[in-house]
Parts: structure tokens; sequence; C-alpha cells
């Protein structure tokens, strides 16, 4: 801890360490609520740049300029390399700026590393995050055992949900040190909607944008939104997934199926192999994250295996089809807006198809609500980081 200089007061030395676009995406407000109260916090941002691209196009929408980067993205990477590299990177790292706190976030390699790192250097942890399960090792992969690997290490677990500080108590953690906050997923989606919103000229420059991606009239014309990138669907889950896509668009000509391709050369090559050709499908590259929400926002319907997207588009009143067999997110699933059907061609062709034709399931589906978060999660890490 440092004393700030005029009040005499201790200031809490916070670093947040992130790595991929989905951590940067829910980290993002928490970083700027930290930073908006300097006479508590000394933030430092710590990238580990697992990702790159895709972590600097939420860099940007965010205006953050992590303080340190490790840069350590390189293509085609396995496990190992993301795994030892990052212990490695956040070993230096926390011995050089030993924060009071090291914050990290959800389940990525990222997460895992550096919560192991900050475990052997004795750093105290935060987990924003904390509890999700899927309680099967193989699904989602790596992810079970990168998230249950960091509780067992955490000081301070922030649950989005009740569903998730049940889980964490069921293994044995102690009630004082689960804070539930609502999903800081929640609070991103709202900024950013909210600044798309109120401001006419971003507005028109992301329509714009939108206008030059995809040609057809997306504020208008029913268009299905698809993401997919879960490692356990590598192989023959992407090639159903594909194919599926291709059946789904021959039977409906009029509707567009909007897919925006991870840039993991494992989700490129089928996808590219299968619906480069097919005339109502467009593929773009990994869309910034206000014209990826604009769309979210504009589609009829979401087909993903995305964890995120699973929480956001709730918000928005999007039926979501989960390509899995499990989720981690059951909140949703129970409310009857998301449902799994696994990266099997037949039911997903089935399940597409049902909400198109349908317009009964479709609406009972449709239906705008927010169990993962109030938009107010980082306030709620705030006061507890304030209080250490
Ligand atoms: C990672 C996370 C996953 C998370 C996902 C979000 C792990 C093991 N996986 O999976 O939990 O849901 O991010 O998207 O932590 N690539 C680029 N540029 C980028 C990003 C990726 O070229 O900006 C390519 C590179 O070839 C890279 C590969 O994708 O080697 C894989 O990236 P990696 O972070 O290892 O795995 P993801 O599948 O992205
Ligand atoms: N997202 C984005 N651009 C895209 C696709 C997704 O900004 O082209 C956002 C999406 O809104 C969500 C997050 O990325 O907030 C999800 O990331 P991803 O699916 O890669 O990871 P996961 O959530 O499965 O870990």
């Amino acid at each position: 801890m440092s004393l700030s200089g005029d009040e005499g007061k201790i200031k809490k030395r916070v670093m947040l360490a992130f790595g991929t676009r989905p951590e940067a995406i829910k980290i993002a407000p928490l970083v700027h609520a930290l930073a908006a109260k300097p006479e508590q916090f000394d933030v430092q941002v710590c990238v580990t740049a697992q990702h790159r691209e895709m972590l600097d196009q939420v860099l940007k929408v965010f205006d953050i300029v992590p303080d340190i980067d490790l840069n350590l993205m390189r293509p085609g990477q396995d496990l190992f390399d993301v795994t030892a590299s990052v212990l490695l990177g956040m070993r230096d790292v926390l011995r050089e700026h030993r924060p009071d706190v090291l914050l990290v976030h959800g389940d990525t390699t990222t997460t895992l590393s550096a919560s192991m790192a900050a475990f052997y250097l004795g750093v105290p942890i935060g987990h924003v995050e904390a509890g999700l399960r899927t309680y099967d090792l193989t699904a989602p992969f790596p992810e079970e055992f990168n998230r249950q690997v960091a509780s067992r290490v955490t000081r301070w677990h922030f649950a989005p949900t009740e569903v998730s500080r049940q889980n964490l108590l069921a293994e044995r953690v102690p009630e004082s040190q689960i804070i539930v906050t609502g999903n800081t997923v929640i609070d991103s989606l709202f900024w950013v909607l909210g600044r798309i919103e109120s401001d006419s000229a971003r507005q028109a420059s992301v329509s714009l944008f939108l206008d030059q991606k995809l040609p057809f009239d997306w504020k208008r014309e029913r268009f299905v939104l698809i993401t997919g990138h879960r490692r356990e669907n590598f192989g023959d889950g992407f090639l159903q997934i594909c194919e599926a896509l291709k059946i789904l668009a021959g039977q409906y000509p009029s509707v567009r199926f909007v897919y925006p391709v991870h840039l993991n050369p494992n989700v490129q090559k089928p996808v590219m192999d299968i619906l480069a050709n097919v005339s109502n499908v467009h593929l773009t590259e990994p869309l910034d994250y206000e014209p990826f929400v604009y769309l979210l926002k504009h589609c009829h319907l979401v087909l993903t295996d995305s964890g995120g997207i699973q929480e956001e588009a709730p918000s928005l009143g999007k039926p979501v089809l989960v390509m899995r067999e499990v989720t981690e997110r059951p909140e949703a699933i129970a409310a009857g807006t998301v449902r799994l059907v696994g990266a099997d061609r037949e039911r997903i062709v089935t399940s597409v198809a049902e909400l198109l034709d349908d317009e009964s399931s479709y609406r009972v589906m449709a239906r705008a609500h927010n169990p993962y978060g109030d938009g107010k999660a980082c306030q709620r890490i705030v006061d507890t980081l304030r209080l250490i």
C-alpha cells in the first residue's frame, strides 16, 4: 500500500491482469471505475495479450492504454504455450510491482496462469466472474478447469449471481469471501449501448460502418447472428455447425446469416471452406464491440457457443441457441430465453427453423430480462476493494 500525498490516506495498489477479448470487455468498466477514485487506488493494467488484434479492438473502444503489455500471442499457440508464457511473464511483473491485490477475470488461460503466479508469490487475488460451473472438465475445455483452479487460490470471489455464490459455498468457500455483484458484462453493454443511443453522430458512424460491411438492409431484414470458437467444437463440431448453416441458408433464402469469424485458425478454416460462397451468409472479421452490440440489438436471433453473448442477448430480448451440451450460465435457460442445441447439425437446423417459422415459439424466447446483472457490478467491486 502507499500513502496518498495530500490526505495521508492509505491507497491500495490494484493490478488488473487480462489477455483476451471477453476478459477485456468485462474488465474495462472496472478499470474505469477504479481509476475514477485516484485518492483511493493506484491502478495498473497489465495485459498478457493472449489475444492481440481482438484485445486491441476492445482497448481502443474503452480507451484503455495498458501500463504493462506482455505481448505474448503467437499464431497457432497451444495451451502449453499460453500457460507457460503467462506464468513466467506474470512472475516477473508481480515480483517487480507487488500489488496489494491482483484482479483476474473469468476462465481463460490468462486467468489460470496469472492466478497461479500470484498464488506462488503470495499476492492476494480478486476473481471477477467467480463461481460459474458446469462440473464437467471437458466442457467448456479448458475453461472449467481454469476457473476451478482460480477459485482455489482466490481471496475475494466476485460472483455474478446467486447460483454462482451457491456453487462456491458448496465448495466450502467461506461466505465472508463471496460478494454477489452481477456480471460486469452488463455494465459494459449498458455503457456502450447508452453511448451509441445518446449520440446521433456516433450512431450514424456505427451504422455506416455496418452498412459498408453488410450488403443488405440489416436494420429491417431478418438476420441470424452467429459466433463460435469453443475448443471442444473444433473438428467435427465446427463441420456440423457450418453444414447446418449452409442447409439453413438454402432453406431460408430471404433470411440473412451474419457471422463475424473468430481469428483462431481452427475456426477460420472450416468456416471459409464451407460458407465462403453462400450468398446469404455474410462472413466478416471479428467486429469492434460497438458495432457488434448494435448488430445484437437488431438481429432476429443468436446462434453461438460464446459465454459472454449468452449473458448479453437476454438483456436485449434476443433468443439464443447455444451450440454446446452444457452451460455454466443456467439462469437464462431456466427463464426460457436461452436453449442448448449442441454442435449438432440436425438440432441446429430444427431449432433455428422453429424460431424462424413459429411466431409463438419465437415470442416465448424473445423476452428482455437481466438475469446476469443490473449494470452496477463494478461499483459493488470497488466498494469491496475500498475496505480491504
Ligand atoms: C481464448 C480462451 C477462451 C475464450 C476465447 C475468447 C483459453 C484457453 N481460451 O480462446 O476461454 O473464450 O479466447 O475469444 O484461454 N488469434 C489471432 N488474433 C487474436 C486472437 C486470436 O490471430 O486477436 C488466433 C491466433 O492464431 C491464436 C489463436 O487464435 O494463436 C488462438 O488463441 P487462444 O487465445 O489460444 O485461444 P482462443 O480460441 O482465442
Ligand atoms: N464480440 C465482439 N465482436 C465480435 C464477436 C463478439 O465484440 O465479433 C463480443 C461479445 O459481445 C461478447 C464477447 O465478445 O461480449 C464474447 O467473446 P467470445 O465469444 O470470444 O468469448 P467468450 O465470452 O465465449 O469467452
